[in-house]
């Protein structure tokens, strides 16, 4: 399977946002990630359902939801009537991650779960069969545009082991910094879904640079 594209509409133009996501639609891009901060367990706020919605009315591709919220239990429905397809939760946020993921899969999503840079993959074994996606924090969740962690390729390397020797099918999804110069390695590392906010929205074409971090 060639790697996924996920250009992350938080480094859209809110006030064309129509516009950014045809632009998607029409790239080749595969997904769209789509951040949801709560102000509580990342330092920011981004935006809640009426504004899924809209993204879900116009886009072609599916929506990869990655949830930076405490306590995402209170809201898994919500997030599936508002489009959904891919729904993550962070492993710090969930006391009881066997439960969440069970109740996500349970409603019809496919079900992720993301780790920040200080989170061990390791952490993540007793569980990873019931994954279809892990999100590797690549930054400190909360902003776009921070600079890429180096030591997420060793992370990396750590994951695809865990997945290799159990029955897991889930795709390592790297985000945070992710840009012309780093993306290749990664995906020689292991990963097989990318997550690109600002590199893809402050080039000059950002459909060419969807097009490029296609490229092996
Ligand atoms: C950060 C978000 C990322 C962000 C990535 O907390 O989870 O998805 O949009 O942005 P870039 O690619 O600019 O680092
Ligand atoms: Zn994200």
């Amino acid at each position: 399977m060639s790697h996924l594209i996920a250009p992350s509409i938080l480094s859209a133009d809110f006030a064309n946002l129509q516009r950014d996501i045809e632009m998607i639609n029409e790239s080749q891009a595969d997904w769209f990630h789509v951040d949801i901060m709560d102000g509580m367990f990342v330092p920011n706020i981004s935006f809640g359902f009426p504004v899924i919605k809209a993204i879900k009315k116009h886009a072609k591709k599916p929506l990869d939801v990655h949830l930076m919220i405490v306590d995402p239990d209170r809201y898994l429905q919500n997030f599936k009537d508002a489009g959904a397809d891919i729904l993550t939760v962070h492993l710090e946020a969930c006391p009881h991650l066997h439960r969440t993921v069970q109740a996500i899969k349970g409603i019809g999503m496919k079900a992720g779960v993301a780790i920040n840079p200080h989170t061990p993959a390791g952490l993540l074994s007793e569980i990873i069969e019931d994954l279809d996606l892990v999100l590797i924090m690549s930054v400190n969740p909360g902003f776009g545009g921070q600079k890429f962690i180096e030591r997420t390729y060793q992370k990396i390397t750590a994951l695809a082991e865990i997945i290799k020797s159990s029955k897991s099918k889930a795709l390592i999804e790297i985000d945070g910094g992710v840009d012309m110069k780093n993306y290749k390695k990664l995906i020689d590392t292991g990963a097989n879904a990318l997550v690109a906010g600002n590199t893809v929205f402050s080039s000059n074409n950002p459909s060419q640079t969807i097009a490029d971090l296609k490229k092996i």
